[in-house]
């Protein structure tokens, strides 16, 4: 795991696409990178500062300043005399298009849904302005629960036009893969987040208390073409998942 964030933080310095003048900006990046490609797994410590800058050759202050943004960010944590670790709540990136399924790989964790609703019918009201569709075209309707291992972190519902899915039983895990494999895998998404307390039926399905923090998202999915493709909303177990957004200046 060293030599792989070593390995990174070269290469990112290499690398003229990548390229940042700011040290702790690189090794901030290595490190998130590292993280995502699971050589460094969630609760693992990573090298000490002292390790960190005698193998990268920077100073004390620039590895505790990398060290210090992802600390803030949720992705690292540190333990007073014990180290930094990957933090072990599920963080996601929020300028990425990823599925639920490739974000929990991403950390080491195995994906499932538990469906309730896999079936076809007529698009409502809501859902026909939210897909831009007609009155009395068909879709595609899903509606699960997304489980890392036995843990359940999400309720989805999700309706795809049925003119790009016509059978939703193809879906056993990633509706993404399913939707690739159609040839309609989203390349751009609106999403809107909102804070909210789970109520009781969604509580006792992500086996939380009633009232628990939870977030509610509502993504709306395009093709190139600008047709939307999928409509989805979920609601997130507040007490495991982060979502985090990096920003830039230009
Ligand atoms: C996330 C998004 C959903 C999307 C889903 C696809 O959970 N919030 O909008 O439908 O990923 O995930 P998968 O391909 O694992 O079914």
């Amino acid at each position: 795991m060293e030599t792989a964030l070593v390995n990174e933080y070269r290469r990112l310095s290499r690398d003229p696409a990548t390229s940042q003048p700011l040290a702790y900006l690189r090794l901030r990046r290595a490190i998130r990178n590292v993280v995502e490609h699971r050589d460094i797994e969630p609760g693992q410590a990573l090298p000490s500062e002292r390790d960190l800058s005698r193998l990268l050759q920077l100073s004390r202050v620039t590895v505790r300043k990398a060290i210090s943004g992802l600390v803030e960010e949720g992705l690292l944590n540190q333990r007073h005399g014990a180290g930094t670790f990957v933090a072990e709540r599920i963080i996601k990136p929020m300028s990425r298009l990823t599925s639920f399924t490739e974000d929990l790989r991403a950390r080491g964790l195995n994906p499932r849904s538990e469906f309730s609703e896999r079936v076809i019918g007529e698009v409502t009201p809501e859902e026909s302005m939210a897909l831009n569709l007609s009155p009395g075209v068909l879709v595609a309707r899903l509606h699960r629960v997304r489980y890392a291992k036995e843990e359940p972190l999400a309720i989805e519902r999700s309706v795809v036009p049925a003119s790009i899915l016509p059978d939703p039983t193809i879906v056993q895990d990633s509706l993404y893969q399913v939707l690739e494999a159609l040839g309609a895998r989203p390349r751009r998404a609106l999403q809107r987040l909102r804070a909210v307390s789970l109520g009781a039926q969604q509580a006792r399905l992500l086996h939380v208390p009633a009232g628990s923090a939870g977030l509610n998202i509502e993504r709306r999915s395009f093709l190139d073409d600008g047709r939307v493709v999928e409509f989805t909303t979920s609601w997130y177990r507040g007490d495991i998942y982060d979502f985090v957004a990096e920003l830039q200046t230009d």
